[in-house]
């Protein structure tokens, strides 16, 4: 999909800003651009979602960005913050956006116009579920422990996408022509079966890693229980039983295409991921 097809030449990494550059993917993302600005709470000049009015410090200077939403891109609110935002960088002389966004989730589509109308060169990168939610996240305790719970069948397969591959492609998208007006879909090379996501990683961590499928209510009670307000476990029961109905599961050739090589294997991500010792027993 291309809207237009005229980029500004490469901004250099100060010109750059990485919003949500001390998470998973924008930290590997300014990894890769040594100068590049850091987007977040913990910044200088620090940048808070809730606070519009210290935002255009952080955009002083910058001509592209690297946007990635806290918790979820089609969170309550997201659209309008986007939108926001993008208006406030249109006017600063910002140039470009890239977009971080999920794979198959219409409803973020909000959200993706609010940078895709924004005016600016844009990208929009549509990741497949993180390799990385298995030891940066919410799972990572669990397979420490020997086992992940998911309100799916064992049967659900998803290529999961590692997130250094994804950071390149992000960078490329801020630093290289080619990229406005495009949507990739990123992917990892082959979807793994829950059950063969469990066997991976138990060969990974060295022991026992079984996958425990829940169902919808026992799933939202135990997030609740563990002291997720309601309305967040709904919107994250909402967001698994959705993304894994199978739309999901086809491999995209974008990582390749983009990156000239072949996209980053789970059964790699989960050697790598043992080796800093995240599994270790406690
Ligand atoms: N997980 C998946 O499998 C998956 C797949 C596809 C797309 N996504 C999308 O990925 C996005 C999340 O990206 P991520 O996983 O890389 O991020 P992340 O690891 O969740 O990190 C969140 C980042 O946002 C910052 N942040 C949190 N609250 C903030 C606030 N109020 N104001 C400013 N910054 C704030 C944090 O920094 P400070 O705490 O320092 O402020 C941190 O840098 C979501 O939009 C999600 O929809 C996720």
């Amino acid at each position: 999909m291309t809207t237009n097809n005229t980029q500004s030449p490469a901004p250099a990494p100060h010109e750059i800003l990485v919003v949500g550059g001390t998470g998973k993917s924008g930290r590997r993302v300014a990894a890769l651009l040594p100068g590049a600005r850091i987007g977040s709470r913990s910044g200088a000049p620090p940048f808070d979602w809730r606070r519009p009015g210290g935002w255009t410090p952080v955009l002083d200077g910058i001509r592209a960005v690297y946007l990635g939403y806290p918790t979820d891109v089609a969170a309550p609110g997201a659209a309008d913050d986007l939108a926001a935002f993008a208006r406030l960088a249109r006017e600063q002389g910002v140039e470009r956006l890239v977009l971080l966004s999920g794979r198959g989730m219409p409803w973020a589509a909000d959200s993706e116009r609010a940078v895709t109308g924004s005016g600016l060169e844009w990208t929009v990168l549509r990741g497949s579920w993180f390799s990385q939610n298995f030891s940066e996240e919410f799972l990572a305790d669990e397979v420490r422990a020997g086992s992940f719970t998911l309100p799916v069948p064992a049967s659900t397969a998803e290529p999961f996408v590692d997130l250094d591959d994804l950071a390149e492609v992000a960078v490329a998208a801020l630093t290289r022509p080619g990229h406005a007006g495009r949507v990739h879909e990123l992917t990892g090379p082959r979807a793994l079966t829950m059950t063969e996501t469990a066997e991976v990683l138990s060969k990974a961590v060295g022991r026992p890693v079984a996958f425990h499928p829940v169902g919808a209510d026992d799933y939202r009670a135990a997030l609740v229980a563990q002291g997720l307000p309601a309305a967040e476990a709904d919107l994250l029961l909402h967001l698994f039983t959705e993304i894994f109905d199978g739309r999901n599961t086809p491999v995209t050739d974008d990582v390749p295409t983009l990156l000239g090589r072949p996209a980053r294997d789970f059964t790699a991500y989960a050697a790598r991921a043992a080796a800093t010792g995240v599994w270790a027993p406690a």
